[in-house]
Formats: structure tokens, sequence, C-alpha cells
């Protein structure tokens, strides 16, 4: 949520700002700004809108200096309008932050009753205008920040430049992420990898509390104590080029399109196809001791901990409590002596799901997560870390990282499940070898999307879509509702069939298409019986099934292959992310940036 990058450099560091900048929109694109000091000056452009918004502005309108900083907003205080854009300014300093600065009525209220104005509504501004104030005390830059950074509560990640030092930037990490990028006489900082991938591949992330000051051929870590420390030089993987659309109109089209080819990487890393076993990373406990599964996530991550419950519960026996993160800490939860909690996130940094994480490890969880950015600062509160190797994701709705999430959470139920002593060594071996069959019918899958084009253009003009499916399946239709809602703009639900006739049915007319997930055998005959009753009330019925026989009258018959209970949730993921993408397409809506939303949620 709000990305942020600060360059010490040697050339002009607008354009290298506005690369990195382009790699972070995923963040949040409610505005954006740079600003740098060249000859002791510091100046700023902001535009509100859209990155190419900003653009247009700085073409018109040129900024010089090496030294900079660049910010991309999702709104939390003020509207997105050009005032609450950052870098926040004042004659002394320039500021990009993300996070929230929750005293900052506070202190507004105080440097107001000291004759100080402000310009627009943001947290961050008062923090511009504290420093600012230090300053004009006489303190020095280092002083002036650590002091004002001693006021300041909330979570933030701030990046800071100072008037007459061309040479000098401040950067400070509390609860949002904040990375430092070491170069070859120049030194940068970044929200994530991403945004230093063009940059530098040594990385330091910063750990909570941390201070940092930067020049270009040094720079001094201090911890939340003010004591200088040094922090670890990690080598990055993420290389500018990864983060890339190709040859695909959106990066959602790219990451849903190279599902396959991500999945069979992410099983690579757990399963032996020849041994027929699931390598886990070590693990500082036992598994067969586990006695039960708390899983947390957000969003779409929430969804793929949804699948695993039924997972883990039918074939390693072992009790699960699903929680969506926002809500855990504060239901109390109730912990099993021993448990493990497991926090399934994409980013590593979402804000709930960490404070979640945090939560259950103070009261003496084994703790888990499977994540995406390992460098994250989920991966690394955790004793056991399972990436999901999915590759950067830039689409704002989640995909690849799903399916692959459900890959990861499928061969950790299967070591799970044979610890306990639930399966035998030939069943292991048979739910690996089923698990490896996933990509090559997930890309079967791809081949056939014209089918799903033709029919999300038909339902793109609906005002109201249910999904609906049980089991395994119901976690699949609230995801296929989410990922529609998301891009498409369209209100959709995710409903368990069975509920159906407890209420949503009484919207159920000619204009609302439902679709119908139900795979053939377990539950499908019962789901197959609630769409009868849908279309017996003149329901537009899609149904995705592997029945070759499905029931007439139906207004479209997707025809998906047969597999088994572990591989098909990750299969049935598929459809539901090709009719929203083409519904949005069709809408023509921003189906990368759709609006409001930001990827990475660092705010609670
Ligand atoms: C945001 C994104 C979703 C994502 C959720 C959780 O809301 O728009 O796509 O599923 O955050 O993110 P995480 O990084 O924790 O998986």
């Amino acid at each position: 949520m709000c990305g942020i990058v600060g360059i010490l450099g040697n050339s002009s560091a607008v354009p290298r700002m506005m690369d990195s900048l382009k790699r972070l929109e995923y963040r949040g694109y409610d505005s954006a700004g740079v600003a740098t000091v060249a000859g002791g000056s510091l100046d700023r452009r902001r535009a509100p809108g859209k990155l190419s918004a900003l653009g247009d502005v700085l073409a018109s309108n040129p900024l010089e200096g090496n030294s900079g900083i660049g910010h991309t907003r999702w709104a939390t205080h003020g509207e997105p309008t050009i005032n609450n854009a950052h870098p926040h300014m004042t004659e002394r300093v320039a500021i990009v932050h993300n996070g929230i600065i929750e005293n900052f009525k506070a202190l507004k209220d105080e440097l107001k009753a000291a004759g100080i104005n402000f310009e627009g509504d943001t947290d961050t501004e008062v923090v511009a205008r504290l420093m600012t104030r230090y300053l004009d005390d006489g303190l020095p830059p280092r002083a002036a920040f650590q002091e004002t950074l001693g006021r300041l509560e909330g979570a933030f990640a701030l990046c800071v430049l100072v008037a007459g030092e061309d040479n000098l930037m401040f950067g400070a990490r509390e609860g949002s992420p904040l990375v430092i990028g070491l170069g070859d006489g120049e030194n940068y900082l970044g929200s994530d990898a991403m945004a230093l991938a063009g940059l530098s591949n040594q990385l330091i992330y910063m750990e909570e509390g941390d201070w940092v000051e930067l020049t270009r051929d040094q720079y001094q870590i201090y911890s939340a104590a003010n004591e200088p420390v040094d922090r670890t030089v990690s080598f990055s993987q993420v290389a500018a080029t990864m983060i890339d659309k190709g040859n695909h109109r959106h990066f959602m089209q790219k990451e849903i399109y190279e599902q396959p080819t991500v999945v069979a990487q992410a099983l690579g890393r757990y399963l032996d196809p020849i041994g027929g076993v699931v390598k886990l990373p070590d693990l500082s406990f036992n598994l067969a001791a586990v006695p039960k599964i708390t899983l947390v996530a957000c969003g779409t991550s929430f969804y793929a901990a949804q699948v695993a419950r039924y997972w883990i519960e039918q074939i390693a026996r072992v009790p699960v409590d699903v929680d969506i993160a926002s809500e855990f800490r504060y239901r109390d939860p109730v912990y099993a002596d021993g448990g493990l909690a497991i926090f399934i996130s994409q980013s590593g940094e979402t804000m709930d799901t960490l404070s979640a994480l945090r939560h259950a490890k103070a009261a003496g969880q084994h703790i888990a997560s499977i994540v995406n950015v390992t460098g994250s600062t989920m991966a690394r509160e955790s004793d056991l870390v399972m990436p999901i190797h999915a590759g950067p994701e830039v689409g704002v709705a989640s995909t690849k990282a799903f399916t692959c999430q459900l890959a990861v959470l499928a061969a950790f139920t299967i070591k799970l499940a044979s610890a306990k002593g639930e399966i035998d060594d030939t069943q292991v071996a048979d739910y690996v070898a089923e698990l490896e069959h996933a990509p090559a019918l997930m890309a079967k899958i791809l081949n056939a999307d014209q089918q799903i084009e033709t029919i999300a253009q038909d339902i793109a003009g609906a005002r109201d879509i249910l999904f609906v499916g049980r089991g395994i399946y119901y976690p699949i239709a609230m995801e296929g509702a989410l990922k529609l809602k998301e891009i498409s703009y369209i209100h959709a639900e995710g409903y368990a069939a069975g509920e159906l006739k407890h209420g949503p049915i009484a919207l159920i007319d000619e204009n609302v298409p439902v679709i119908g997930i139900a795979p053939k055998g377990g539950l499908s005959e019962k789901t197959v019986s609630n769409l009868q009753e849908i279309m017996a009330r003149k329901g537009k019925v899609v149904l995705f099934s592997d029945d070759e026989v499905p029931p007439a009258d139906m207004y479209a018959h997707v025809a998906m292959p047969t597999a088994g209970d572990l591989i098909s949730p990750i299969l049935y993921a598929l459809p539901v992310q090709l009719l929203a993408y083409y519904a949005a397409v069709e809408k023509g809506t921003d189906v990368d940036m759709p609006r409001n939303l930001a990827k990475s949620v660092t705010v609670e």
C-alpha cells in the first residue's frame, strides 16, 4: 500500500524513479509524485491519478537532480487530490510515507498552535512540518529526524530528503516495509524488492523500528533504541525483466496464463516424483504432534485457506480453524497447546495478517507462513516458511499466487497426513502423482478459453451474478465472485449451493446469471439439483463440470477435465479467473489497477 522509492545516484533521478514507480504502481494509484534535491534546493512534481499523469506533468515541467524520492499513493487520510499527493514538502524537507501516523491529529494541533500552517489533510504532512520545526530549532538533520521519529505513533515507512544536502537521505521502518538497496557509489531505498529491481540486487531488509542515514557511499542503520546496528545483506532474485507484461495485454492475463508453469515450479520445490514423497523445509517442531491448525489470511489468500481446511481435515484428520485476518485477534481465539498457525499471504506484508501472526506467536503457537515474497516480514517472523515460487505478481487481483498457494497447501497436507499416520507411503506416492499432473491439466483448460471468453462477453452486462459450489468448491465459488467484483465491478456473491434456498434464491430471475462449480462425484448431484431450482425460476445457469451429461436447459456448460479432489480446486480456479478477466475486458475497466484497490494492504 503506497509505493516508495529513494535514489542517491550519479545520474538524473527522475527517469530512474519513474521506472521504479511503474513497478510499484500496483501498491496504489490514487496519485503519484517525485521530489529531488539539486544544488541544495528541493523541488517536486505531483499529480492526482495514475503515474502516467505525473509523466505528463514532468514532460512539460522537468525536474533536475541526481537525488530524489518518489511515491505512488493509496489514499488513507485525505482525498486523492494534488495537495494530498506525496512528496510532502516544506522549504527544508521532502517526505514520502507509506502507512498511517495514528497520532497525527494531536501533532497537527500542537503544530497549528505554534502558528504552523498546513496545505493538505494528510497525516504525512505532519511529519514534514514536525521535522522542519526541529531543523528550525537548530538541530542538525540526523537529530531532527531522530526527534521526529520519537514523536510518531502508528505504522509507517518514511523516506526523507533535506534541503542543502544533495548527498543525504533518511529512511525509517515501523510496521510498513522498507528495503535498502546498495549500489556502486549509489544507494537506494524502496518499499520492496520490486521497487529496486532495476537498481540493485543487494538488499537489506530493515527491521521493525530501524532507521537509516544514507549517503552515496555509506549507510548507517540504527535500531529503535537509536543504537547503530548491522543488518544482513541479501541477494534479490527479482529482476526487472520479470516484471514485464511480455506480449500480453494485461499483467493479469499474463499471470493467468503462466499458471501451469509457475504451479509446476512450485510443485517442483515440494515434491519428489521419483521417490513419491513430499519435501518440506526443515522443521523446528514435530509435525506429528500438532493437535490443531489455525489458518489465517485476507482476500484471495483467505479462500486458499478455506480450500486447505477441507484437505487438512479430510486427508490429515487434524482439526482446522480458518479466520479472516482482520477478525482473528479480536475474537480472542482459543489456541491449542503446541498448535500450528499458518499465515497465507502473497505479499507477506498484509498488516492484518501480520498482526494475527504476531498474536499467535505471542500465544506460543508454532508459526508457519506461505508467502510469495520470501524477504517479507511474515517470512522473517515465522518458524517455517513455505514459499510459493509464483514469481512477481503485479495484477492487483491475485491469480497465480492463489493456485501456487493451493499447490503448496496440498503438498503440506500430504506431508502432515503422512506424519500423522493417516496415509501410508503408497497413498503419499499416489497423491504426489496426482499433484504432478495438475500443470498439464491447467494448460488444457487455458487452451480452451474461447468458450469462457464468449460467456463472459454475454454476462458482462448483468448487474448481479451468483457463484455457487459445495464442499471444497464453495471457496472456489467465493473466489470467483471476488475476482469478478474486483475487476469488472459487477456485484457478485459466492454461496454454498445448498444455502441458496435460504434467501439468495429470491434474487433469481432471467437477468441473474448463476455460475455453478460442480465436478462429477461427491456432492455434484446435490449442487446440480440446486442449479435445477434456479433454472426453474428462469435463472441463467453456467456450469463448470466434467459431467458429460449436464442437465438440459442450461445456458452454458464448460467441459472440464476429470481429476481428483486434491487438484480439482486448483483446476476450477482457472475458469472463474478467466470469466472475471474477460468480463472486465468487455466492460473496459482497468484490469490491472481496479478502482479503490491496492495489492499490498499495509494498513489495518
Ligand atoms: C489485497 C489484494 C488481494 C489479496 C489480498 C491479500 O486485497 O487486492 O488480491 O488477496 O490483499 O493479500 P496478501 O498479499 O496477504 O495475499
